[in-house]
């Protein structure tokens, strides 16, 4: 029976230190310890034994459940343990990276613009992109009955408003709100009811540009485009100016950039200028008195010049994009072609 007792604390001790489950930790529990356990069975019979022998059998019985009761709790607290530390955060694991945003192509080039502007002493405004007639056409020297109107083909809304064809509104506001000198840009969304393909869309961005003061001429317009045409597409980057007709500017013309791309070689193959070797960007002129007027500014003593482009036009050509509607769709398989990092 000794024998027997110190068996059973053996291999029961040995079981309880190889269990790595709470579960069969209880299991063994059970079957060691509980009511139908062989010790539990010992013990209840230890009345039955002769009397000589009923106090080594009684010692043996109890250091053996004190054994097993030992390895229990031991064993439990160890699997206790290794389970906590399973759950906590491991430090050594690489870290995730949070995910960033990108700032869309247009973002970028009018951060760029306003950067290069700034630099020239030019300050940023921003205004409505539903507008009235008046800050549109007329202040601008574009009366009802002028043809000029018809190339914009305006969205007009219910309340007799519309949605700005350009960003030239933003200058009249400026203009009947501070007295010259004025030297501002303004960036904007813009829309005109075109049909939407490759290279047009109902819904664009224009930037423009506008300076008064005394004794501005031509000559500081040319100076300031073709400084910003330097720092948007490079130090070799020149100007061509084409006589044009806008309402609003008197001298008016359109001003082109030397391709970037094939550096004014005029390759054949070039995407972007198609052999010609110039670049298309927008219009400019010197501000028309009839403009002054409409703003109470004396045309005698102040002069002006005014600048526009749209800015998908320039995004294209800088970043390689051959088809306008990608800067409105939101893609975001596009607009991550344009993160920094
Ligand atoms: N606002 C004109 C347009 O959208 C562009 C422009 C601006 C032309 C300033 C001349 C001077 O067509």
């Amino acid at each position: 029976m000794l024998e027997e007792l110190l068996h059973l604390q053996e291999t029961a001790v040995k079981k309880i230190l190889a269990t790595r489950k709470l579960r069969l930790l209880e299991d063994l529990r059970v079957r060691y310890l509980g009511r139908k356990s062989q010790l539990r069975q010992i013990m209840s019979t230890l009345g039955d034994l002769p009397a000589d022998q009923r106090p080594q059998i009684g010692q043996a019985a109890g250091s053996a459940q004190k054994a097993i009761k030992f390895a229990l709790s031991k064993q439990l607290d160890l699997i206790r343990e290794a389970e906590e530390s399973g759950s906590r955060i491991d430090v050594t694991l690489p870290g995730r990276a949070p995910i960033s945003g990108t700032f869309h192509p247009l973002a970028k080039l009018s951060n760029e613009l306003t950067d290069i502007f700034r630099g020239m002493g030019f300050e940023l405004f921003d205004g409505p992109e539903t507008e009235d007639e008046y800050h549109n056409f007329d202040a601008l020297n574009t009366p009802k009955d002028h043809p000029a109107r018809d190339l914009h083909d305006t969205f007009y809304l219910k309340d007799g408003g519309l949605l700005r064809t350009h960003t030239s509104t933003v200058q009249i506001r400026l203009m009947e709100n501070r007295p010259p000198p004025i030297r501002m840009i303004s960036l904007g969304r813009c829309y005109r009811k075109e049909t939407v393909d490759a290279t047009h869309h109902f819904a664009f961005h224009q930037m423009e540009g506008l300076f008064v003061d005394r004794n501005v001429s031509f000559a500081d317009l040319k100076g300031t485009i073709e400084c910003m045409g330097r720092q948007l597409l490079g130090s070799k980057t020149r100007v061509r100016f084409r006589s044009h007709f806008f309402p609003f500017t008197e001298p008016s013309v359109e001003y082109d950039f030397s391709c970037s791309i094939c550096s004014n070689a005029t390759r054949k193959s070039c995407r972007i200028c198609k052999g010609t070797g110039w670049i298309e960007i927008a219009g400019a002129g010197m501000v028309d008195p009839a403009v002054f007027e409409s703003v109470g500014y004396d045309p005698e003593n102040y002069t002006g010049f005014a600048f526009g482009m749209g800015l998908e036009r320039i995004a294209m050509i800088r970043y390689g994009i051959d088809d306008v509607r990608l800067f409105l769709e939101n893609d975001l398989r596009f607009i991550r072609q344009f993160s920094d990092s």
